[in-house]
């Protein structure tokens, strides 16, 4: 059967994966987006009833984060509009160990829409596709909570758990936290990287204060530090966020995807030894 599914955040980092793989499945894919056509902007609503029009399923990866002052609104207004659309399946992917993305993941779940959570732990990505990758190229990491065990996780995975979400019943109603295999600590994730990339990355532990001024120094947006400064106070701070879980494998029947591997195949691609450009020089 064909769906018309919606893929917000859909050239993002999971969304991009989702949508590669549905397509290949012959679903019938919108891309949520600023740029995309009919335009999705999470800052202007006016445009949601038309990226939602002939909708059958939503993808909801919010930005930037769940957790941030007017997510909580944001998501009660499209999952409204979401049902006035004849919405019938949303998979929301929310943040493992992050409070405030827990009220949003109540809202999807009190919608009488059949739903999906998928809360995910912090993403390989982040360190070739987000914010932690200027400072890997720049060879120098200065990062708080250092001693920190991380479950990292995989975009590729992700994207495969939210199309199984999405195209199979049996996934509705359920929460998923999804993990990979093995906890890393920042300076185990350096030394992993400059192994493979065959770099010398500096890795340097600071302080959570030294680090928000690190960032207002290189002007970074105050709305941006505010999600860091939360990011890693309560999810790399939280009781419990240390664990792995097999929720991957219960949904996929098989492993995620190692740490390792993804470093392995992700310095294959150069992207850690690209020459700096004096913009990607901050020290974030
Ligand atoms: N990174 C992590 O470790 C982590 C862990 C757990 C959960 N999460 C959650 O993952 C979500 C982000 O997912 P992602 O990393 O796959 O996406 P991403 O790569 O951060 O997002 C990029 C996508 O979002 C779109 N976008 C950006 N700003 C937008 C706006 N104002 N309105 C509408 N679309 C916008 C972009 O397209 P345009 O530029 O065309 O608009 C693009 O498609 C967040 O909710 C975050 O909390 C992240």
């Amino acid at each position: 059967m064909t769906n018309n599914i919606l893929v917000t955040g859909g050239t993002g980092k999971t969304g991009r994966k989702i949508v590669k793989r549905l397509q290949q499945l012959g679903q019938n894919v919108r891309i949520g987006s600023r740029q995309a056509r009919p335009a999705f902007d999470w800052q202007d609503p006016s445009g949601w009833k038309a990226a939602l029009k002939g909708m059958d399923k939503v993808y909801i990866s919010f930005q930037p984060d769940l957790a941030v002052p007017g997510a909580l609104e944001a998501i009660e207004r499209l999952i409204t509009e979401a049902r006035n659309s004849g919405i019938k399946k949303v998979a929301l992917l929310s943040g493992k160990g992050e409070r405030e993305a827990e009220l949003c993941e109540q809202v999807v779940i009190h919608s009488g829409i059949d739903y999906t959570i998928i809360r995910a732990s912090w993403f390989n990505q982040n360190f070739s596709e987000s914010f932690f990758l200027d400072p890997i190229i720049a060879g120098h990491v200065a990062l708080p909570k250092a001693d920190a065990k991380v479950p990292y996780v995989d975009t590729g995975d992700i994207a495969d758990v939210v199309v199984e979400a999405l195209m199979d019943n049996r996934h509705n109603r359920q929460i998923y936290e999804l993990t990979g295999p093995r906890l890393w600590t920042f300076p185990e994730v350096v030394n992993e990287i400059a192994e493979a990339a065959g770099r010398d990355i500096q890795f340097t532990p600071i302080s959570l204060t030294d680090y928000v001024r690190m960032l207002e120094d290189a002007h970074v947006p105050a709305d941006y530090i505010w999600l860091i400064n939360y990011l890693f106070r309560e999810v790399l701070g939280a009781e419990g966020n240390n664990v792995v879980t097999n929720d991957i494998e219960k949904v996929l029947g098989r492993k995620p995807k190692d740490f390792s591997d993804y470093v392995r195949e992700t310095a294959a691609t150069g992207v850690w030894n690209a020459i700096q450009q004096p913009a990607a020089a901050s020290s974030q």
